[in-house]
């Protein structure tokens, strides 16, 4: 690309603005809300292993290469890919790349949204004193009625994406630091909170034992692709948001380091979720592979049943709302990009058009838990699973693989090096080495296993 464009470098100021960005972006709905019941579908510790180590083998490698692609192209995803093919003389058509990502982008923020909104929906809830002193049967019991109800969903859902295109509208980098280093932190000590009260009133022992030394009963092949693909989606590796983000990195980052502290970090959110929610689940004889309505029906009862739970419960969903709503942003990015800096589109024009595409999805998603349940495609999936499925098990792979092909088989190894100059020569050995030999046939052989497997 232009000069021009190429010198956006330092856009973010500091290394820290971009650890900020690529943190807010990594933890969100995946940690508190997904990975947990993912855990508990797929039978606990054998997939905690199995996400620990594709997360650090594969996810993490991919990582850094997209951030190396964006800070090289110094653009959005798409212009970045093609000024990396035409610098290492491989062909432009490895772009098709930024499309596979953009459409993942659109597909995961559009069930992200409904996700989202039973989260600002439970702020209400919380607020409202129902869970109160309530069994874990009502609260159960509270959470189906909800899905139930195509309106209720669609208001909150629609709320969640105005509030978050119109950020997006407006430019993402203010207010990251305020999720960073406010939303974040106050997190983690709710999680602490709750870990405590499960000390006490939580069933801690099954709990550790379930995620951290339990035989599992039927982990599969996909199970195996499950936790794989979880690794991307938690890292957001394969939606060019690395690529978005690497654009604006400073010129001193440490790129590799970076990723790792983000990869670290996020895999800490998602343990310390995992102890708030599962000793909940074993002590009030839920069921831990209920799925996706595990958080929701598991932690307003804790919150229900303790000390001034009812205030602790609110703001615990406050800010699983403005958590998601910092991921919603940077998923957003990808595609907004593309259609202000390649479309020419106004900021807020592309907001609007976007916003506008990511509602109707959400909206049919939304009815896959009422009126459209027994909508079936492929032989039982809602149209909600089949978009969960399509991106984590199917496009974020693929992104993956491309992006593990392209970065570590066609680019110049010198582009590569300078970009990743700060870190040392074994490290980038590795990081390469990883790329070229490790995550391609993991990613093949466990997609292979995987569909074989279903068919
Ligand atoms: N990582 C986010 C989470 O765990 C979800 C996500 C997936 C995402 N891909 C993304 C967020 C891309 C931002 C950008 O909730």
């Amino acid at each position: 690309m232009s000069i021009a464009l190429r010198a956006r470098s330092g856009v973010w100021g500091s290394r820290t603005t971009f650890v900020l960005a690529l943190t807010t972006s990594a933890i969100g709905l995946g940690n508190l809300w997904r990975f947990p019941y993912l855990l508990g579908e797929n039978g606990g510790a054998l997939f905690l292993m199995v996400y620990l180590a594709t997360l650090f083998l594969v996810a993490v490698p991919v990582m850094i290469a997209e951030v190396v692609i964006g800070s090289h192209g110094r653009a959005d995803p798409m212009s970045s890919l093609l000024y990396a093919s035409k610098h290492s003389g491989t062909f432009a058509a490895w772009s098709v790349i930024g499309w596979i990502m953009g459409i993942a982008a659109l597909l995961i923020l559009a069930y992200y949204s409904v996700v989202a909104g039973w989260g600002l929906a439970y702020v209400q809830k919380m607020d409202s004193g129902v869970f109160g002193d309530a069994s874990a049967a009502t609260v159960g019991q509270l959470f189906i009625d909800f899905l139930a109800d195509p309106e209720a969903l669609v208001y909150w859902q629609s709320i969640f994406i105005i509030l978050t295109f119109a950020i997006s509208g407006l430019g993402i980098h203010r207010g990251l630091g305020v999720l960073f280093w406010f939303a974040i932190p106050l997190l983690l000590v709710l999680l602490g909170v709750l870990i405590i009260f499960n000390l006490q009133y939580g069933d801690m022992e099954k709990a550790g034992e379930f995620l951290f030394s339990s035989v599992s009963f039927d982990f599969t092949a996909r199970s195996v692709l499950i936790a794989m693909g979880h690794a991307f989606f938690t890292l957001s590796v394969g939606v060019g948001v690395g690529i978005a983000f690497g654009a604006y990195a400073p010129d001193k980052l440490p790129i590799g380091r970076t990723v790792i502290a983000v990869a670290v970090l996020d895999s800490f959110v998602a343990i310390a979720a995992g102890l708030a929610i599962f000793p909940i689940v074993f002590a009030a004889n839920l069921e831990p592979s209920m799925g996706p309505g595990l958080m929701f029906v598991s932690l307003p009862y804790a919150f229900g049943n303790m000390p001034q739970g009812e205030t602790y419960g609110l703001l615990f969903f406050v800010l699983v709302s403005v958590i998601a709503l910092g991921s919603a942003v940077a998923l957003a990015e990808t595609p907004m990009a593309y259609l202000v800096e390649r479309m020419r589109l106004r900021r807020p024009v592309a907001a609007v058009l976007l916003g506008a595409v990511v509602w109707l999805l959400a909206l049919s998603c939304a009815l896959s838990f009422n009126q459209w349940s027994e909508v079936y495609f492929y032989e039982s999936l809602t149209l909600f699973q089949l978009l969960d499925r399509l991106t984590v098990e199917f496009l974020l792979p693929v992104a993956a693989l491309l992006t593990t092909l392209y970065v570590g088989y066609a680019l110049r190894r010198e582009v590569l090096r300078v970009e990743l100059y700060r870190e040392t020569n074994n490290f980038f050995f590795l990081w390469r080495a990883c790329l070229r030999y490790i995550a391609p046939p993991a990613i093949l052989v466990i997609m292979l296993a995987a569909s074989i497997e279903i068919l």
